[in-house]
C-alpha cells in the first residue's frame, strides 16, 4: 500500500512512525505548504516532498491519503483525494462543521473510495476492554460515567488551535475523543449541557469545559476537557448496577514528571497520549485502516460515525457559548447556528 501524508506536523509525523513499523506500507509522498517540514519528513521516509497537495494526492504512486492537516482543511484535502480515486484516512475531528463532515462522507461515497476517521481512543486497549465489558453486560445497568482528558494548551503551526473558529477549542478537538468513545459505548445522545471558558477572554491561552451528556439509552456522563494543565492525562469511570470499571492513564506509567515548559522553550507540538502496549494504538488504528482496504472489512470509525460525534461536540460548544442545553433529535443536535 502506497501512502501520501498530507500535513507534516505533529500527527503527520506520528503516523509516519506507525507506517515505518507496518509491513507492506510505503509512504511515497509528503505534502505541506511549509516546504522545510515536508522535506524533513519525506527525507526520513524516502518519499518525495511537495508544497502542492494536489500533486501529492493525485500521484500515480499513491493508493491512499492520510489527512493530517489542521481541522478546517480536512474537507478540501479529502475531497481532492476522493476525486482522484484515493482512499482516505482523516484525523479527528472529521471537520469543523457538520456540513463539511457530511460533504466529505458524500464525496468518498460518490468516488467509491474507503473513508475512515482517526478516533484513536477506540483503539486504546483499556477503552476497548471497557467496550467489551459493556457488550457482555458485565457491569449491569449503567448509571453514571465520568471521563476526563486534560492537556497543556497545544502549540502548532500558525497557532491554529487558539482560533476557536478553526479548532473548536478543547471541546471539538479533545473532548470529542471521549464523546465519540461514549457514543460507541452507549449509542445516541439525547441532551447536552456544558460550561467552560471557550468564547471568554481566557480562551486563547487557557481553556476548559465540563459537559453533562444524557444518553437516550439511560446513562448520564460528566465529560471534562482542559487545555489548562501541565501535561496530558486521561481517566474514565463507568458505574453500573453490577460494578464499576475505572481507568487512569497516569497509573500505567511507573515514573511521572510533570513540568510546565518555560515560555522560551518551544514545546514540540501537541502532546499525544502514550499507551504501554506492544503496539501503539495509533499503529493499531492505521493497521485497521490498511487491512480494511485490503479485505473490504468495515471500519470501526466510519465518516458517518465521526459526523455524529462531531455533532455532540458542537452541541457542547454551543451550550458553553449560550449557557443553554442542546437537545438532540434522532442523534442529531438541534443547533441554533453553525459553530
Ligand atoms: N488523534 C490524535 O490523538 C490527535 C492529536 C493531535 C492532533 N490531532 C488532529 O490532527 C490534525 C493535525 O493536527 P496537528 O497537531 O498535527 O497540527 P500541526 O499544526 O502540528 O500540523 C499540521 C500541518 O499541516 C500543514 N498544512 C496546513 N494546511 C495544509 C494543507 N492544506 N495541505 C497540506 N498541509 C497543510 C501545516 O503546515 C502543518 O505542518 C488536527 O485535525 C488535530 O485535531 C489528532
Amino acid at each position: 500500500m502506497r501512502l501520501a501524508i498530507v500535513g507534516a506536523g505533529t500527527m503527520g509525523n506520528a503516523h509516519a512512525r506507525s507506517c515505518a513499523n507496518l509491513p507492506g506500507v510505503a509512504v511515497t509522498r509528503v505534502a505541506d505548504p511549509d516546504a522545510a517540514r515536508a522535506a524533513a519528513l519525506a527525507a526520513r521516509l524516502g518519499a518525495r516532498a511537495t508544497t502542492d497537495t494536489e500533486e501529492a494526492v493525485g500521484a500515480d504512486d499513491v493508493d491512499a491519503v492520510l489527512v493530517t492537516t489542521p481541522t478546517p482543511s480536512h474537507r478540501p484535502v479529502t475531497e481532492l483525494a476522493a476525486a482522484r480515486g484515493k482512499h482516505v484516512f482523516c484525523e479527528k475531528p472529521i471537520a469543523r462543521t457538520v456540513a463539511d463532515g457530511e460533504a466529505m462522507v458524500a464525496a468518498c461515497a460518490r468516488a467509491g473510495v474507503r473513508f475512515m476517521v482517526g478516533h484513536v481512543v477506540r483503539f486504546f486497549p483499556e477503552y476497548a476492554r471497557i467496550h467489551a465489558l459493556l457488550q457482555e453486560g458485565a457491569l449491569g445497568e449503567i448509571g453514571v460515567v465520568r471521563a476526563s482528558r486534560v492537556n497543556a494548551y497545544p502549540k502548532a503551526s500558525r497557532d491554529w488551535y487558539a482560533d476557536l473558529a478553526a479548532s473548536g477549542g478543547p471541546i471539538v478537538d479533545m473532548m470529542i475523543h471521549d464523546l465519540d468513545t461514549l457514543r460507541w459505548y452507549f449509542g445516541e445522545v439525547e441532551r447536552v449541557y456544558a460550561r467552560g471558558l471557550s468564547g471568554t477572554p481566557h480562551q486563547p491561552r487557557v481553556d476548559y469545559a465540563l459537559a453533562i451528556v444524557r444518553f437516550a439509552s439511560g446513562p448520564i456522563a460528566h465529560v471534562e476537557t482542559s487545555w489548562a494543565h501541565a501535561t496530558f492525562r486521561t481517566a474514565i469511570e463507568v458505574c453500573g448496577s453490577l460494578g464499576t470499571v475505572r481507568h487512569a492513564g497516569e497509573e500505567t506509567q511507573a515514573l511521572r514528571l510533570e513540568r510546565t515548559a518555560p515560555a522560551e522553550e518551544a514545546r514540540a507540538g501537541v502532546q499525544v497520549p502514550a499507551s504501554p502496549t506492544a503496539e501503539s494504538p495509533y499503529q493499531t488504528e492505521l493497521r485497521h485502516f490498511l487491512e480494511g482496504i485490503a479485505t473490504g472489512a468495515p471500519f470501526l470509525v466510519t465518516g458517518e460515525e465521526a459526523v455524529r460525534s462531531l455533532g455532540v461536540a458542537l452541541a457542547a460548544l454551543e451550550s458553553v457559548l449560550t449557557g443553554r442545553p442542546v437537545a438532540f433529535a434522532d442523534g442529531r443536535p438541534q443547533l441554533r447556528e453553525a459553530h
